[in-house]
């Protein structure tokens, strides 16, 4: 028998009672039964958003709603800016360059934090970028970027936008939409929402919708006026993900009860253990000045493979954690900390690290990474 832990940074688990709820039989989505769950869905949302706005509940992975944000608010031959620190920097430019937009690019180191100045000298030599592409969490480097430093470029400014990936921010850290003034935010059900994968959710402030009456770039299937009109009319453009709408609306239920603050403070303990533990393992942190709530990523000690360790994490111990991506491709260890774990999964993600190391040669004492986060998950007692 071997027991298996999820501890990647998404798809992370899925809590067994919101499972359960996922598994009652299908009904139709056009029916007031489930427009009244969908409606309820898509108001709860606005609490995660902290937003007055609409948020629109689409089928489809985080990529999806970033394309949409895209294509919804840009035309062919627009200026954007894409901070690329990561994985998912790189995606913002990509996408924008496959639907024709002039992409200028902020390359960032992996594993630090965009420099807002550096964007506003970007900003003033050319004014007529369009919109700030950045994550609130790059999770191939586990980094938080200054997301309220960068909306204070964008605010004030009727003719910019700022559009943050959240997708692995968004439920993990505060995002404030409305407070600072963000102008479009995407978040996907595999992450802090502790769903399936399969939904994207998005809002835009009022100024991103003056960009979407303005945009000429084409699309169909992401067409954010005709969602946000139907959403007037409880219901979606096309067939929703019915059993994820409804898992969606358990979770956002949850995240209210337990309250926005207190979501944010579990996240916050856990990833100072996982820091602290592997500090105390003597290994090196992916992203040591602006770590992101929502993953710890490590450097894999000299001599030992970090595609094998991942493997028998996974395959010997039934522990679930990611590798490392492109350049840090077998060099790196994550650890998540997004959704549905809690203080004993942050345990046995440290424990296993520490016991898959030693199998794979590295000198550790067993328990040290252990204790070090004991004395911290001991907060929450
Ligand atoms: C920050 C970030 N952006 C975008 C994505 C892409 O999301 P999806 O795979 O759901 O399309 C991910 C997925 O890991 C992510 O972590």
């Amino acid at each position: 028998m071997k027991k298996k832990y999820l501890l990647a940074p998404g798809p992370t688990p899925v809590p067994e009672h919101v499972a359960l709820e996922m598994a009652q039989p299908m009904m139709h989505h056009r029916t007031p039964q489930f427009s009244a769950i969908f409606a309820e869905a898509a108001s709860a949302a606005k609490y995660l958003f902290q937003t007055e706005q609409d948020v629109l509940i689409l089928a489809a992975t985080g990529t999806g709603g970033m394309e949409g944000c895209i294509t919804n608010l840009f035309s062919p031959g627009d200026k954007v800016l894409a901070v690329n620190g990561g994985k998912f920097g790189e995606r913002w430019g990509k996408i924008s360059q496959a639907y024709g937009m002039q992409v200028v690019w902020i390359n960032v180191e992996w594993g630090q934090a965009v420099d807002p100045a550096v964007v506003k000298a970007a900003l003033e030599k050319e004014p007529d970028i369009k919109g700030i592409l950045v994550q609130a969490s790059e999770t191939s480097t586990g980094v938080a970027h200054p997301i309220e430093e960068l909306s204070k470029l964008t605010r004030d400014r009727d003719d910019l936008l700022l559009i943050v990936d959240g997708i692995t921010g968004l439920g993990v850290f505060d995002l404030p939409m409305d407070k600072w003034g963000i102008d479009a935010m995407v978040t996907g059900s595999q992450k802090a929402l502790e769903l399936p994968p399969g939904l994207a959710l998005v809002a835009l402030s009022a100024k991103a919708w003056k960009f979407a009456d303005q945009s000429k770039c084409p699309h169909f299937y992401f067409d954010f006026k005709k969602e946000k009109k139907n959403l007037a009319d409880k219901t979606s453009a096309y067939t929703p993900a019915v059993s994820l709408v409804i898992g969606l609306r358990r979770v956002l239920k949850d995240i209210q009860e337990e309250g926005l603050e207190n979501v944010f403070k579990r996240h916050d303990r856990l990833a100072r253990a996982t820091r602290a533990a592997v500090q105390a393992l003597g290994l090196k942190l992916i992203a040591p000045s602006a770590p992101a709530d929502s993953l710890t990523g490590v450097f894999v000690p000299e001599g030992v493979d970090g595609a094998k360790l991942v493997k028998s994490l996974r395959d010997d111990f039934g522990v679930t954690m990611a590798g490392g991506q492109d350049q840090w491709k077998g060099k790196i260890v994550r650890i998540a900390h997004l959704g549905y774990i809690d203080t004993f999964d942050t345990i046995t993600a440290i424990a296993s690290l520490e016991m898959a190391l030693k199998k794979h040669g590295h000198n550790v004492e067993l328990g040290k990474g252990v204790a070090a986060a004991q004395e911290i998950l001991l907060e929450a007692y």
